[in-house]
Formats: C-alpha cells, sequence, structure tokens
C-alpha cells in the first residue's frame, strides 16, 4: 500500500498540522530518531560534527540551514544572518565551504529586493570566507523569478554563486544552455516537487532521459558541474559519458543527499570522484523531510520500525 503512495499524497500530508506536531515531538528525540537519517541535526554544532565525520571518509560536504517560505521581512533577514555564524563556523572547523540555500528563506515570497538583498548580505559573507553558494530550485512558481534574483547579483559580478535546475521541467534545456553560456556552475537534479503536466514531465523514463540529455550539454559546454542523483542508471550514464569525452574524474562532481544511498557515496569516493554530500539540518525539517518520503514510499516503513521502537524505549 505504502508503495502506491505518490508524491502528490505526501504533498498533501506535508500541510497536516497533525502530522507535523506528531513528527516535531518524535523525529528528532534522539540520535535514532526517525528523521535523523535525513537530516544531520537541529543545531549548527550537530551538522558540523556530521559533515566532519562524512569528510573524514573520503567525501565533501554542502551545508543546508533548512528553511523555505518565510512571511516576514524580520524572519528572512534572520535566515541570512544565521548564514553569516554558519560560515564562521564551518569556516573555523576547517570543512568544505560550500552553502546551498532557498530563496523563499531569504524572502522571496515577499517581494524579489528583499530576497535580492539578502542574498546578496551572505555572498559577501561568503566571498570574504571563500565560500560558494548554490541556489537550491524551489517548486516552478519560483523558477523564472530565482533565475531572475540570481541574473541580477551575477550581472554585478557576484561569482561565487551557483544554481539548480531540474530535469523535469521543461524549459530545461534553455536554462541550462543560458548557464552554460554565462559560465555558471549547475547542479542537475531530477526535481522533487509535484508539478503540473504542462510545465514537467511526469513519468520517471521521461525525466530520465531528460536528465541524461542535460547532463550531457554540461559536461559538453558546462562549468564544474554537478550531477546529483541517486539513480545508478544515472551516474552510469554519466561515468560512460565523460569516459567518451576523455574528461577527468575532476571536472564534475557527484552530489547525493545525508542518509541516501551511503554505499554509494563512498564506492563513487573510492573510485576517485569528487562526491559532495548535502547536509540539511536546522529546527524546520519537515518539509525537506516530507519530499524525502515522497521520493520514495518505501522510507514509510522505516519511519514507522523507528516510530515503533522509540515508543518502547
Ligand atoms: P530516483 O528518484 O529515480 O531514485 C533513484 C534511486 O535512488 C531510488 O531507487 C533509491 O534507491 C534512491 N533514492 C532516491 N531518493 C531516495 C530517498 N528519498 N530515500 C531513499 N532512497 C532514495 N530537488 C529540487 O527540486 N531542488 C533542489 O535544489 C534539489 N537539490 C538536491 C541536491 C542534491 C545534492 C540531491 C542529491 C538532490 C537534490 N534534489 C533537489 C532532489 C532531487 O530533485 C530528487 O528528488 C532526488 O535526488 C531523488 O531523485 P534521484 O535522482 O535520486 O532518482
Amino acid at each position: 500500500m505504502i508503495e502506491t503512495l505518490s508524491r502528490a499524497a505526501f504533498a498533501t500530508l506535508a500541510g497536516s498540522a497533525l502530522l507535523k506536531t506528531v513528527a516535531s515531538r518524535y523525529g528528532m528525540r534522539t540520535p535514532g530518531s526517525f528523521a535523523r537519517r535525513f537530516v544531520a541535526g537541529e543545531t549548527m554544532e550537530e551538522a558540523i560534527a556530521a559533515a566532519a565525520e562524512l569528510e573524514r571518509q573520503g567525501l565533501i560536504v554542502t551545508l543546508d540551514h533548512l528553511g523555505e517560505r518565510v512571511a516576514t521581512q524580520e524572519a528572512a533577514l534572520a535566515a541570512a544572518r544565521d548564514y553569516g555564524a554558519i560560515i564562521e563556523a564551518a569556516a573555523g572547523a576547517g570543512i568544505s565551504r560550500n552553502l546551498s540555500v532557498k530563496l523563499t528563506q531569504l524572502g522571496l515570497d515577499i517581494d524579489r529586493a528583499t530576497c535580492t538583498d539578502n542574498l546578496r548580505r551572505v555572498l559577501d559573507v561568503a566571498a570574504q570566507a571563500d565560500f560558494f553558494v548554490r541556489i537550491d530550485m524551489e517548486g516552478s512558481a519560483y523558477t523564472q523569478s530565482t533565475f531572475d534574483v540570481f541574473e541580477s547579483l551575477w550581472g554585478i559580478g557576484c561569482r561565487n554563486i551557483g544554481v539548480v535546475i531540474q530535469a523535469y521541467l521543461r524549459r530545461s534545456p534553455g536554462d541550462v544552455a543560458r548557464m552554460n553560456e554565462l559560465g555558471t556552475r549547475v547542479r542537475l537534479v531530477k526535481g522533487a516537487y509535484r508539478e503540473p503536466r504542462e510545465v514537467a514531465f511526469q513519468e520517471k523514463e521521461d525525466v530520465d532521459r531528460a536528465f541524461v540529455e542535460l547532463m550531457r550539454m554540461l559536461l559538453t559546454a558546462g562549468h564544474s558541474p554537478a550531477i546529483a542523483t541517486h539513480d545508478p542508471a544515472m551516474i552510469e550514464a554519466t561515468r560512460g559519458f565523460a569516459t567518451e569525452r576523455g574528461l577527468a574524474r575532476t571536472a564534475y562532481e557527484f552530489q547525493l543527499l545525508y542518509g541516501i544511498r551511503r554505499d554509494l557515496q563512498r564506492a563513487l569516493a573510492a573510485d576517485g570522484h569528487p562526491v559532495r554530500v548535502y547536509v540539511p539540518f536546522g529546527t524546520e525539517w519537515f518539509p525537506y523531510f516530507m519530499r524525502r518520503l515522497g521520493e520514495r514510499p518505501a522510507n514509510v516503513g522505516f519511519v514507522m520500525k523507528s516510530l515503533f521502537k522509540e515508543q518502547q524505549d
């Protein structure tokens, strides 16, 4: 039954206040709690410890302070300032200088100018500490405005910044071509949101075909592209194309999410590929966590088992 739950069903569940209350109570309570499989912790210290452990295993990281769709100027500014503290702590700990941010966390729902100012604040601090900042891509209602904010900062010379392109969007070949032309670093993903048929492919085989096409564009004319997937077929297609083109393994990187296919993360790194793990942390982990369940409904079984165990402990 669980296997037949759709991404749409998870999007609906993600809106449930009751579920959020229950999940928040049990999800991160102890080191064995279910959300900890996908979220490194609620505090910066926990995230840095998790990142340092990954780096000891030969992986590199990007830190994501979870939070999205903030509704007030104060919250958006606070999110930008929090990144200042994270940059300082991560630099002090000697882990990779790489962040992932969401524009709705920095005020995109309020207005574009607020968001642009806040992102500029983050980029200024990041540039001083030699950090790279990746703008995650959210639902399709934000795609164009995300590229607009990005281009306005790129246009005034910010270069420590990159974007994410989702293979499921029908518009993405044009976006990849544009980013290649600008010289921007792109992370390619399949896409994690529920989208209408008019804007996004719905079938896995169509998304996979698009992913391979975009991967080829990036490996041919892109700039330090990141191929972000846990799908062995996509990874093999990438390795095969890179070999065909005579590319060094360091010409691109693989990226995977914290807690997902840890075996594959280590195997790729052992084989000489740069492998960056996306390390999310913070108290606002519920929407992120629900997207991970939606990608693989079998994860619900894992959650139920740990919940049952928690209640016995
Ligand atoms: P697919 O979904 O086809 O999964 C392939 C295999 O991977 C599965 O069979 C399973 O083995 C494993 N797997 C995948 N998801 C799993 C899960 N949740 N739990 C356990 N196993 C799982 N999306 C977006 O819209 N905007 C963004 O900015 C980002 N950023 C981002 C960064 C990084 C580093 C990664 C890896 C992914 C993202 N994503 C994202 C998410 C992305 O769009 C996509 O939803 C997931 O990566 C799942 O797709 P796969 O490519 O892994 O393939």
